[in-house]
């Protein structure tokens, strides 16, 4: 018996190497029935079909650019046509362009904000009506500590701006739906290794304490330390962020 068996979870930037993935295998070897998605759509299929082997359990791939609202209704639909429902959405994709604010085109801004903040609207906002209909539902967000720490990553303004607008926009939307017994929380990483992780303490809606991330960067390529899958989920299981039985962490209007 697993703490997610019959939920079904949806990962965005899950076919990276850090965090998304490590989330996608412990809520997957916890049960969840797992949708991978990841602008990737190659990387999404090779991740979700590498996990589905080592778990012995089908994970979904639904290739989906989070900043764009047709791709991202796609995932949505595509997941609820295949399980019915959705328990939980994990909003993890993001993209970071070293650049500095001087420098920093349109283009260089929207591609970092769009896709931290505006895909996290979006991917939201989708998943709602699902979750309103069941009445209930777990939204997790992911946030940095870069937002309020400049230093841990210099040249990231664009990124800082979105993580605490990601914050921010948690807190809100936990205001709103918890109501409709719906969570939202917001998970505050730092840039340590997630072997070194340790609680951090949290401004979210309700989280209390994150995980350490691994190293910088994301767009999934490049090769970086593995992120031990316990780790990475430590946030969720100590902090109830998903277990439905966390009354702790519901949202009381
Ligand atoms: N790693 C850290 O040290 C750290 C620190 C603070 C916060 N975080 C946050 O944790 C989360 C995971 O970070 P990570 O470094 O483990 O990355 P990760 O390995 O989980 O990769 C993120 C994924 O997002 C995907 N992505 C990029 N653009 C996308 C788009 N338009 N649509 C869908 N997917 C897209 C990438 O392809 C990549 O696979 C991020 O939200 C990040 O901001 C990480």
């Amino acid at each position: 018996m697993g703490q997610l068996d019959g939920n079904v979870a949806i990962v965005t930037g899950s076919a990276g190497a850090g965090i998304g993935q490590a989330t996608a295998r412990l809520f997957a070897r916890e049960g969840a029935s797992v949708v991978v998605t990841d602008v990737h759509p190659a990387r999404t299929q090779r991740v979700a079909g590498m996990l589905s082997e080592e778990l012995g359990r089908e994970l979904l791939a639904v290739p989906a650019d989070v900043s764009d609202r047709a791709s991202v209704e796609a995932l949505v639909q595509t997941t609820l046509d295949r399980y019915g429902r959705i328990d939980v959405l994990v909003n993890n994709a993001y993209r970071d362009i070293e650049c500095t604010v001087a420098e920093m085109t349109d283009e260089i801004w929207h591609a970092v904000v769009d896709v931290c903040l505006l895909g996290t609207f979006y991917c939201t906002r989708a998943v709602l009506p699902a979750m309103m209909q069941q009445r209930s539902g777990s939204i997790i967000n992911l946030a940095s500590i870069v937002a309020w720490n400049a230093e841990s990553a210099p040249r990231r303004a664009h990124y800082a701006a979105a993580k605490a607008g990601i914050q921010g926009f948690t807190r809100a939307l936990a205001m709103e739906v918890g109501a409709h017994n719906i969570r939202a929380n917001v998970a505050r990483l730092g840039a340590e290794r997630l072997d070194q992780a340790h609680a951090a303490g949290d401004g979210g809606a309700h989280g209390r304490a994150a995980p350490a991330g691994t190293g910088r960067g994301a767009g999934g390529d490049r090769e970086r330390d593995p992120v031990p899958g316990e780790r990475a989920g430590a946030l969720y299981h100590r902090r109830g962020v998903v277990d439905r039985r966390a009354e702790g962490l519901r949202h009381s209007p």
